[in-house]
C-alpha cells in the first residue's frame, strides 16, 4: 500500500467517504435524503431572497444590498456556510437561523448550498 499525500486533501476526503459507504450502504441513501432536505428547505425558507435555483435572484432580492449570494459563482467554505446558517451577516439582509432551524437542517442547507456551485466553463484549468 504506497501513501498518497499527493492527493489533494478533497480528493481523500472523498474517497475516506466512498470507502466508508462501501461499509455502510445506508450512508448513499442517508446523503440522497440530506440532498433532498436541503433542496426543499431551500426552496421553501431561502428561496424568497437566493432564488429558487440559487442564483440570488429571488423576489425579494431587487431591493437588498449587498444582494443575495449567487451559489452558482461563489461556493462558500463549509464553515463559513455553516457559521452563516448560525449568525446571520452582520450588516446583510442574511439572518441567523439557529432558532428557525435544527442542526440537522442546517447541514443539508451547507452541503446543499454548496453543492450548487457551477461557475462558467471558461474559467477551468485557471
Ligand atoms: C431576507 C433575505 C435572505 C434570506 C431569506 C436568506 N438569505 Fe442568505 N444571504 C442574504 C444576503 C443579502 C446575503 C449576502 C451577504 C453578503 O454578500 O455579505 C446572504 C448570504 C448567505 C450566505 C453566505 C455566502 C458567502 O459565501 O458569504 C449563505 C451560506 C446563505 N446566505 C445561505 C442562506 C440559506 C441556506 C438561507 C435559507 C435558510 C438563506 N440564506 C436565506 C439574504 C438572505
Amino acid at each position: 500500500m504506497p501513501p498518497w499525500r499527493q492527493l489533494p486533501t478533497e480528493d481523500l476526503r472523498a474517497l475516506i467517504a466512498y470507502i466508508q459507504s462501501l461499509s455502510d450502504p445506508g450512508a448513499t441513501a442517508r446523503m440522497q435524503e440530506a440532498a433532498g432536505l436541503g433542496k426543499a428547505l431551500f426552496a421553501a425558507t431561502c428561496a424568497s431572497c437566493h432564488g429558487v435555483t440559487g442564483e440570488g435572484n429571488g423576489p425579494a432580492a431587487g431591493a437588498l444590498a449587498p444582494a443575495p449570494t449567487n451559489f452558482h459563482l461563489k461556493k462558500p467554505t463549509e464553515e463559513r456556510a455553516w457559521d452563516v446558517l448560525e449568525n446571520g451577516v452582520p450588516g446583510a439582509a442574511m439572518p441567523p437561523w439557529r432558532d428557525q432551524l435544527s442542526a440537522d437542517e442546517r447541514h443539508a442547507l451547507v452541503e446543499f448550498v454548496r453543492s450548487l456551485y457551477d461557475p462558467p466553463q471558461e474559467k477551468e484549468g485557471q
